[in-house]
């Protein structure tokens, strides 16, 4: 069985494969140090990228029970189902045979709906209370509970945006343009990925009194140096960013209450499923990982997890450490001057016939391979998958 890909997206999964990568997650965990934190964590956007590690990094290396929501899709009719709905089985069996809760609400995390079967799930089982809230959803599209249905367009403001870019489907570099977003995409980008919804989750769980004393909560952004500024930044994407960072504080003052506090955390650029289907982005991520990987500072999602937790948010003398703006910053290594010059150095030598090698294209294709269990050592690729085995299996 091969990975099929179309464009930047992939189309199809391997179970086994996933199970290895979340394995190989485990016990990364497992081996870097205890997390003295959080009990009980919900994690919204829970199945893939950056929510999945921060699951794994809570529970395998700091015993928590999780709930974790996302939008994913199982074996059945329509086809194998995605890598997420997966990753969320998976999940559980493993935290199961340690005796930690995992509950899944494969369910629409913009909803009120959800909210409330969420709230319901902690107050009926969950012991009433929860610690942490980890919000870590990436999406197009977002359905406001008043019914309006606001679409997220990648985009520059001012002038259009060319650059460099490959496509994983044909393994080719490609030029690629970011076009200028009207004012409506802009306002409609930050509706879907700015900090509305996390707040409207944290309001929803403290009116219904579910938060301990000493809560926290988190949601993941992206700043990036200053050659991607233009496409990233400056561009729609960052205006829905900046709007999450200004939330994070209304959130804390929010939380003073019961001592709780929301920060927005800086993550380093990483290949997801969300990276790869920004234009000119994954080049920057194979030239970063290149210049990363010679310097012993690569991380992927399991290490940025781990270590914003062990040593961020939980830290053994409890002081959260962030910047003048309260950001905490996981991009430190990414932005350090030493790694952004030999970047820039790599970016002026790139051509159509040597992008692969100037940077870690393999590196790259590896991990978006792995984030559908391709690729994995020791698991036999030989056979098509059953959908009626699946479905046994996984439903
Ligand atoms: P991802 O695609 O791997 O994960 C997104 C998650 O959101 C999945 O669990 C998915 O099921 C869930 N989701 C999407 N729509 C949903 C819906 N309507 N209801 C419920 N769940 C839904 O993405 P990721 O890269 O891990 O991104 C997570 C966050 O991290 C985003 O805010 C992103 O901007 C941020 N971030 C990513 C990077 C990077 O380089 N990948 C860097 C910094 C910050
Ligand atoms: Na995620």
């Amino acid at each position: 069985m091969k990975p099929i890909i179309q464009g930047n997206v992939a189309k199809n999964c391997h179970p086994e494969g996933l199970l290895k990568a979340i394995d190989k997650q485990i016990a990364y965990v497992e081996s870097h140090g205890e997390i003295y934190g959080p009990k009980k964590v919900l994690v919204i956007g829970a199945s893939s990228g950056y929510g999945l590690a921060s699951r794994i990094a809570l529970a395998f290396g700091g015993g928590a029970d999780t709930i974790g929501v996302s939008f994913e899709k199982g074996p059945g009719e329509k086809g194998a189902g995605s890598a997420g709905w997966y990753n969320n089985v998976l999940f559980q069996r493993r935290a199961s045979e340690k005796g930690l809760i995992a509950k899944d609400f494969i369910a629409d995390a913009f909803s009120d709906t959800t909210r409330q079967n969420v709230i319901d799930f902690i107050q009926q089982e969950f012991g009433g209370k929860i610690d942490l809230v980890v919000y870590s959803v990436a999406s197009g599209i977002r359905l406001h509970p008043d019914g309006t249905r606001y679409h997220s367009t990648l985009g520059v403001r001012g002038q259009a945006f060319s650059g460099p870019g490959f496509e994983l489907e044909s393994q080719r570099m490609v030029e690629q343009t970011l076009e200028p977003v009207t004012e409506q995409q802009l306002a409609d980008t930050v509706k879907v990925m700015g900090g509305e919804d996390w707040q409207r989750w944290i309001t929803m769980l403290e009116q219904a009194d579910v938060l301990a004393a000493g809560f926290k909560t988190v949601a993941y952004s992206y700043i990036g140096p200053e050659s991607t500024w233009p496409l990233y930044k400056e561009g729609s994407l960052g205006a829905a960013k900046a709007h999450l960072h200004n939330t994070a504080d209304e959130i804390n003052a929010q939380l003073q209450r019961i001592s709780g506090n929301a920060y927005a955390v800086i993550c380093k650029a990483l290949v997801t499923k969300a990276s790869a289907f920004i234009p000119v982005f994954p080049l920057y991520i194979t030239l970063l990982y290149k210049v990363m990987k010679q310097k012993r500072l690569h991380e992927t999602c399991i290490e940025q997890m781990h270590r914003l937790m062990l040593d961020h948010l939980y830290p053994p003398l409890g002081k959260v450490t962030t910047d003048a703006q309260r950001l905490i910053r996981m991009d430190d290594y990414e932005l350090r001057p030493d790694v952004q010059n030999a970047v820039e150095l790599l970016r002026r030598q790139v051509t159509a016939d040597n992008f692969m090698v100037i940077g870690d294209f393999a590196g790259y294709l590896q991990e978006f391979h792995e984030l559908n269990g391709f690729g994995m050592a020791g698991v036999d690729y030989s056979d098509e998958l059953d959908i009626h085995t699946l479905v046994k299996e996984y439903s």
